[in-house]
């Protein structure tokens, strides 16, 4: 080795112990910073575009833990305000209005609020829609023409359908849609809606595997959301070749636009850079990563429009509903009572 290759590694090794020392200082002290900390249950693929793009603009670090919609709702509500957690972003309403009423959300700020229309927010503003989702049935175009489509969600509960239709219940995305029916048609007929499809609905593990039932032809239609039949389009049509897309419209609780929140914890010791982050996601900047990236899931601020390939969220005639009375436990209890949980 060279005089001069030698004293180049000797600098290398003496900068990496500088660099070793600095990270065991910054571990050690009691204000340790590894930025904010969100915990996840939006899709990670979604949240990581945001991350990357807020990191980017102010340099503010930020880490995730990934799960569920219920699953962190109910670690935040069991953590309190011991909760490391700064920012909760979901997939839907139930699990943001389940923390908002355990009182565990600090208001949003007026400059995040002033980004977002008032019907993709709580009129609390205690959490923010941040993205949305519609309901769709998808069906095999083999099997349905057109004429043959339900034309309402409601339907499916009759006797004709038996067998023929698939949908996720296990997950918080159709569980949303079970709330919203809630809301919107009362207890009786949700339960009576839930029996028909205990009876008559093929159960599969989630939006992707139901999509795919249909696709192969074991059931001519499926509950899902809308951008897991988009992104498949996109990639390889490998569980969407042989399906198409009815929107229900008419204010049909099957045509229930789901919001997808993020909040900020009152026990957050961060909520200036948190409420940062909320501002940047409903930014221009935040949503166009909905319009441009791979999520397919709607913007909802800054008006800024959806990816051109989806039917535009203001020709879908969803129905108004307030995401703050979405009621998760209400309905995994009538859907446990139904036997599909
Ligand atoms: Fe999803």
């Amino acid at each position: 080795m060279s005089p001069r290759r030698n004293r180049w590694s000797r600098i290398t090794a003496v900068l990496a112990t500088v660099a070793l020392a600095a990270g065991l200082t910054a571990c050690s002290s009691s204000e340790e910073d590894d930025g904010l900390l969100i915990y996840n249950a939006q899709h990670e693929s979604l949240t990581k575009e945001w991350i990357d793009a807020f990191t980017k603009e102010t340099g503010i670090k930020v880490t995730y833990r990934q799960g569920g919609d219920t699953e962190l709702g109910n670690q935040l509500i069991a953590e309190g305000s011991s909760s490391p957690a700064d920012v909760f972003l979901t997939e839907n309403s139930p699990a943001m209005a389940a923390v908002e009423k355990a009182g565990l959300f600090a208001d949003v700020d007026q400059a995040t609020i002033a980004q977002v229309p008032a019907q993709f927010r709580p009129a609390t503003s205690k959490w923010t829609g941040v993205a949305a989702r519609t309901t769709v049935f998808a069906y095999n175009k083999t099997k349905l023409t057109e004429a043959q489509l339900p034309k309402s969600i409601m339907d499916l509960e009759q006797p004709e359908w038996k067998g023929r239709w698939g949908a996720p219940p296990v997950k918080p995305d159709f569980q949303a849609i079970v709330a919203a029916m809630l809301e919107l048609t009362g207890e009786p007929a949700t339960s009576a809606w839930l029996a028909g499809m205990k009876s008559g609905a093929e159960i599969y593990s989630d939006n992707i595997a139901t999509l795919r039932a249909v696709n192969d032809g074991q059931v001519e239609g499926g509950i899902i959301y809308h951008y897991y039949w988009f992104r498949d389009q996109a990639e390889t049509k490998e569980i969407s070749g042989n399906t198409a897309l009815h929107y229900f419209r008419n204010e049909d609780p099957g045509a229930f636009v789901s919001i997808s929140g993020g909040g900020i914890l009152e026990s957050s010791k961060k909520k200036d850079d948190a409420q940062k982050f909320l501002t940047f996601v409903t930014s221009k900047a935040g949503q166009e990563v909905l319009e441009n990236g791979t999520s397919f899931e709607y913007p909802v601020a800054s008006g800024v429009p959806a990816n051109p390939a989806l039917v535009p969220l203001d020709q879908l005639q969803a129905p108004a509903v307030n995401p703050s009375n979405l009621d998760s436990q209400k309905v995994t209890d009538l859907m446990t009572k139904a036997g599909l949980l």
